[in-house]
């Protein structure tokens, strides 16, 4: 590595509940299709929040939002009192860590190299410290690595530490992206599906994770499908649907609102998103079933049956 650190302040903060990530009105139209709608959502240091709902509702697009990979059509996003820019590693910079619904590791590179990437944004680049090799430059990589070998403990990783990223199983890829986003010293983490594609035992090794990550300083904001995961670990929980929010509670309020179940089952409610087309839609099927010859070939498929939505 040819980085030098700096002593720049971790961005951990103290578990006071004070607002860590504050999105306001957040909007992302692509063309037609608003993906995004209208989405306030608040963080608080020390939490856990969830944010959960159907295919294609509209999250990872939020998650993009939030960490300035799109410029969000209207709206803002504060990272402790902070209005942030558009730029992914000033977002980054700040203090907010991601990773990513497709894994996004170098997979050429050692597991450590990897984590060692990650570092880049709390250390600078010393050209002639780095051609010189100077006993600053010496230090500063001492350091650095030390910091990356701690996080791969932290993970589990530590034997690993000479693989190649794509020599990892599926579960410790997603481990050491999140080794990764943690090596920026991150006051918030976001994290899109962390335990797709794992086994039960990986899920509950992550649950253990998410924890321990909390219990460190940084706030998390964690996107899964899996409920019982995101029930069992979350302070709080936000669904949405259709790009708005429909919901935010405690993980017991949410499992309990008609509207969740509903939104999940694809069964129409009052003053629900697309409600209204949804009601032409089965009044034209009653219809046609209803009409002599009429068809019976209504499939009830919900909202939960559509593709995936596009990834990031
Ligand atoms: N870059 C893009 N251009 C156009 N449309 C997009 C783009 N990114 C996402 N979309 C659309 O925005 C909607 C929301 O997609 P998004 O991927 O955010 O959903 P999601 O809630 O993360 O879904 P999933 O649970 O399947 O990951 C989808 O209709 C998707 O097709
Ligand atoms: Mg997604």
């Amino acid at each position: 590595m040819t980085t030098t650190t700096t002593t720049t302040t971790p961005g951990t903060t103290p578990a006071d509940g004070s607002p860590v990530l504050e999105a306001s009105g957040v909007t992302m139209r692509f063309g037609g299709l608003t993906a995004v709608q209208n989405v306030d959502l608040t963080v608080g240091s020390g939490e856990i929040l969830g944010l959960i709902g159907p295919n294609g509702a509209g999250k990872t697009t939020f998650f993009n939002c939030l960490t300035g990979l799109y410029v969000p059509t209207e709206g803002t996003v504060s990272y402790k009192g902070k209005v942030l820019p558009h730029r992914s590693h000033l977002v980054t910079q700040a203090g907010i860590a991601r990773t990513f619904q497709n894994i996004r590791l170098f997979a050429n590179m050692t597991v450590l190299e990897n984590v060692l990437v990650g570092r880049h944004t709390r250390t600078r680049e010393g050209l002639w410290s780095a051609l010189l090799r100077g006993p600053g430059f010496k230090k500063a990589e001492r350091e650095s690595e030390e910091r990356a070998m701690e996080l791969l403990e932290f993970t589990g990783l530590t034997a690993k530490r000479e693989h190649l990223a794509r020599n990892l199983p599926y579960g410790e890829q997603r481990k050491l992206e999140i080794a990764r986003a943690l090596a920026s010293e991150p006051g918030l983490l976001l994290l899109d599906e962390p335990t797709a594609g794992m086994t039960a035992s990986e899920t509950s090794a992550t649950r253990d994770l998410v924890l321990a990550v909390r219990e460190q300083g940084t706030a998390v904001l964690v996107i899964e499908h899996d409920m019982r995961f995101i029930f069992n670990l979350c302070d709080r929980v936000a669904v949405l649907v259709q790009g708005q929010k429909l919901v935010e509670g405690s993980p017991e309020q949410v499992q309990n609102d008609d509207r969740v179940v509903a939104a999940y089952l694809g069964t129409p409610f009052e003053g629900a998103p697309g409600a209204e087309e949804a009601a032409e839609v089965q009044a034209a099927e009653q219809a046609a079933t209803a009409a002599p010859g009429g068809s019976d070939t209504a499939t009830g498929r919900g909202r939960n049956d559509s593709e995936e939505g596009g990834k990031d």
